[in-house]
């Protein structure tokens, strides 16, 4: 096990009815700026409840907050956040909504000209406005860490940034408030959270057993509860579980003292900008390109899952390393997603632009750092 500092200030308000104590967290007398996306929280009952929480709060509201949030939007909530002197940021959605809503906290008291630099730049953060979380889909880990991902519509780039300073203060994770969501969200966030685990644990090994037994536990759970929540959508155990290992899969917890890939994460942020493909599509096309492509380096671990999450106990561990792959795939296909790119459009000639922004940012993925663009071409040419 490697080296590791580990530091997570996030309180979690988990489980039926914890809306209505968010007031106790925030710091009386702060205007409040409530975040929220395209509306669906109006039509489930949160916003009333977060209203009904805030009662005696000055609040101003920032909605429309798109899926795959957009730097033109979010600096509309920086102008607004300046001139109402917003002390308080509430994001109200998934990752989307609190990864805009960081954005917003961090660009707000950004000392440089051009807050683009934080993604793109890696440039610095100070400080940040204080925010805290009500997730309404269980997906990115968002509410428990301390990054986001930011698209700029007009040059069609996607980049993610990190900063202590916009861990939320406190998240409430509600299982009652996933009911509402859509079928192909439901499955995003379950093929996301258990991408999460195996792009901290399907390396290979340094003897990191607690590390590895919590990562093996989420991805059974995970996928064990997955494939029943299309079928039983107002479960309460099976929402709440879902919720709770979705937040484990990436609080960082899982990841500390061990090598860790990104590459289907990263490389899939351009089929995100560039053909508006869902967060866990991408990942769903990528993920088994990137373990046929790596076999070797991954070939230990990818027996060792097979066997733990998907039962896979015959044959060499070459064998059960290469069922352990075709298993992943129909996992998703089974949640519903795609696994091909041409299955969403997307075709040999359109690869080098998907591969570009490898070289741009001057990305080498992956465990090995060994992943360039042309690297990343070859994988997402086995996807085709
Ligand atoms: O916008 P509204 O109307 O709220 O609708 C949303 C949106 O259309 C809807 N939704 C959310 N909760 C709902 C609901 N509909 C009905 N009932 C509910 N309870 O779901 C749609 C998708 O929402 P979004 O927030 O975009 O999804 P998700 O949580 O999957 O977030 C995806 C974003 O997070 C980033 C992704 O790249 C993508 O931009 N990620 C953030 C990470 C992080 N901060 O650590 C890590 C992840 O790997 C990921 O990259
Ligand atoms: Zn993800």
């Amino acid at each position: 096990m490697r080296n590791f500092d580990y530091y997570n200030p996030v309180k979690i308000l988990f489980g039926k009815g914890k809306i209505a104590e968010i007031a106790k967290w925030i710091p009386k007398g702060m205007k409040v700026m409530m975040t929220y996306g395209g509306g669906s929280i109006k039509k489930n009952g949160v916003y009333e409840q977060v209203m009904d929480a805030l009662q005696g709060f000055d609040i101003v509201e920032f909605g429309g907050i798109e899926p795959n949030p957009k730097y033109e939007t979010l600096m509309r909530a920086v102008e607004l956040a300046k001139q109402e002197n917003v002390g308080f940021l509430l994001a109200v959605g998934g990752g989307s909504v609190i990864d805009g809503t960081k954005f917003i906290a961090a660009a707000t008291c950004f000392e440089g000209n051009e807050p683009w630099d934080i993604v793109a730049k890696g440039a610095r953060v100070n400080a940040a406005l204080p925010l805290g979380a009500v997730l309404t889909l269980p997906a990115t880990g968002s509410e428990m860490n301390s990054g986001g991902v930011i698209t700029r519509q007009s040059t069609l780039e996607k980049l993610a940034f990190n900063s202590r300073h916009v861990f939320p203060k406190f998240s409430v994770l509600d299982p009652e408030v996933t009911y509402s969501l859509p079928a192909r969200q439901v499955a995003n966030g379950v093929v996301d959270s258990f991408i999460h685990v195996v792009e901290q644990y399907l390396t290979y090994p340094v003897n990191a057993k607690v590390q590895d037994a919590f990562s093996e536990g989420l991805m059974r759970v995970i996928h064990e509860e997955g494939v029943k929540v299309l079928d039983n959508p107002n479960d309460y155990d099976i929402r709440a579980n879902l919720m709770w290992a979705a937040t484990n899969a990436l609080n960082v917890w899982i990841g500390q003292g061990v090598p860790q890939d990104w590459s289907s994460h990263r490389m899939g942020y351009a089929l995100t900008a560039q053909f508006g493909l869902d967060h866990a599509q991408t990942l769903a096309i990528l993920l088994p390109g990137v373990m046929t492509y790596m076999f070797k380096e991954k070939q230990v671990k990818l027996a060792r899952m097979g066997e733990v999450v998907f039962g896979i106990t015959d044959g060499t561990e070459e064998e059960r390393a290469r069922k352990a792959i075709v298993a992943c795939e129909d996992f998703f296909r089974r949640m519903g997603l795609k696994t091909r790119l041409g299955e969403c459009g997307i075709a040999e000639k359109d690869l080098d632009a998907l591969a570009a922004p490898v070289d741009k940012q001057g990305w080498k993925l992956g465990e090995h750092h060994n992943i360039d663009s042309r690297v990343a071409r070859g994988i997402m040419a086995l996807r085709l």
